[in-house]
């Protein structure tokens, strides 16, 4: 399943905007306040909507007037629309999930929410999930695409008018569209990185098989691979050594009260250093690693700023892992403001955000004809957007 595009309508500093053909591993560049933290924000609001509802989802974000685009009209609402591409009965199919959010007497409301896609070559997009205010349908048998209209089961249903339909029943697999969508919102994962919460012993209970948002199960993931995925955590190790001098060994060391710590070898010396002793740049290259190197990747990975604390050199071959995680599951969205680490992608991985008269716009770098020009003659994304190639990008 892969995201090709976001449009958002009326969602805060986005008033007006569509991020297009994205691919797998899609870069954002932007000056402070253009917007990034705002765009990869949107998943977690359609999280919070699908867990709990609309008005849930909006408490912690200063509710509907806060999350509405300063100076919108709230009678035309909040839009959010996502295609995405995904395999049913047979076909690969562009889907859309449309997402329309109001408020009426001061509370708020699901105006409409939509699942459509084609059915066959022709004709248009047939709607498989349709709901407003709280009453709508579903179609049940989505995969008997060769039966006509009339006679694919409708079901309809009743939720609150303030929860989106896909969080009941995207539950169900025979809505195939509407549980794919719900699974992806789920499993999405945004990188909110401490080093402080990554250090130290942890509790040595259960088993830990992603990194958290905060990287504070770092030694619980580390023990997972160790000992259930040798191989992936010894190629884990070997980047480790190359990037990292010092570093010939990382082990998960189990105390005698139960707790799981990080051991790091350095060749020069006998004694290891537990990792609440060696570098900031140390521990978060190694989280980066086991975060990439997780056998069931996310199907989206929102990360902002890797480059933090980390050695520019080595920031080549990190995209090339967000690229390869990216390629093993679903979708990577990195926000950065580091030439080194755009100088290894490609034209059609960079985009880049400006503000316009207080509202974000989102820039493709494959539209700008300079720069694909640039780029086609051999040139490096970093370097030309040092030299000022992507217009409108910096702080006037
Ligand atoms: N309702 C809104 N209407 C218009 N702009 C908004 C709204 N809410 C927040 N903003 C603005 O959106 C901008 C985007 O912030 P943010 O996404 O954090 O930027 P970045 O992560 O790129 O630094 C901020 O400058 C903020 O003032
Ligand atoms: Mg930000």
């Amino acid at each position: 399943m892969r995201i090709e595009s976001i449009r958002l309508k009326n969602y805060k500093s986005f008033r007006n905007a569509t991020m297009a053909d994205m691919p797998d591993l899609c870069v954002i560049v932007g000056a402070n306040g253009t917007g990034k933290s705002t765009l990869f924000g949107v998943f977690g609001f359609l999280k919070d909507c699908l867990l709990h509802n609309v008005s849930r989802a909006l408490q912690p974000r200063g509710g509907f007037k806060e999350l509405l685009s300063r100076g919108a009209d709230p009678s035309e609402g909040i839009e959010i629309e996502i295609k995405f591409r995904m395999e049913i009965a047979g076909i690969e199919r562009l889907v859309t999930y449309g997402l329309h959010l109001g408020e009426e007497r001061g509370r708020p409301v699901v105006l409409h929410e939509v699942l459509r896609y084609k059915r066959g070559r022709y004709g248009s997009p047939f709607h498989f999930l349709d709901f407003r205010k709280g009453a709508g349908y579903a179609i049940s048998n989505e995969e008997d695409f060769n039966r006509p209209d009339e006679d694919l089961d409708r079901e309809e249903q009743k939720v609150s008018p303030d929860t989106l339909a896909i969080s009941g029943l995207g539950q169900f697999e025979r809505f195939k569209a509407a549980n794919a969508f719900r699974q992806l919102i789920e499993n999405w994962h945004v990188s909110d990185f401490h080093i402080n919460q990554a250090r130290g012993s942890k509790d040595a209970v259960g088993v830990d098989e992603h990194l958290s948002e905060t990287g504070d199960n770092l030694q619980l993931v580390a023990r997972n691979l160790y000992e259930n995925h040798r191989d992936i955590f010894n190629d884990l190790l070997e980047s480790m050594r190359r990037r990292v001098p010092g570093v010939s060994s990382v082990t998960p060391k189990l105390t005698e009260d139960g707790r799981l710590l990080l051991q790091f070898q350095d060749g020069a010396f006998k004694d290891p250093f537990i990792d609440r002793y060696v570098s900031d740049g140390t521990i978060k290259m190694f989280a980066y690693l086991v975060l990439l190197h997780d056998p069931r990747p996310h199907p989206l990975l929102c990360v902002e700023e890797p480059e933090n604390q980390l050695y520019p050199k080595l920031l080549g071959e990190l995209a090339e892992e967000f690229r390869e995680y990216a390629h093993r599951g679903g979708q990577v969205l990195v926000s950065t403001h580091s030439p080194d680490f755009l100088n290894s992608l490609e034209l059609d991985e960079v985009f880049w955000l400006r503000k316009r008269d207080g509202y974000s716009e989102i820039m493709r770098a494959k539209d700008d004809p300079q720069v694909s020009a640039y780029m086609a003659a051999g040139d490096q994304m970093g370097y030309l957007w040092k030299q000022g190639f992507f217009t409108g990008v910096d702080p006037q």
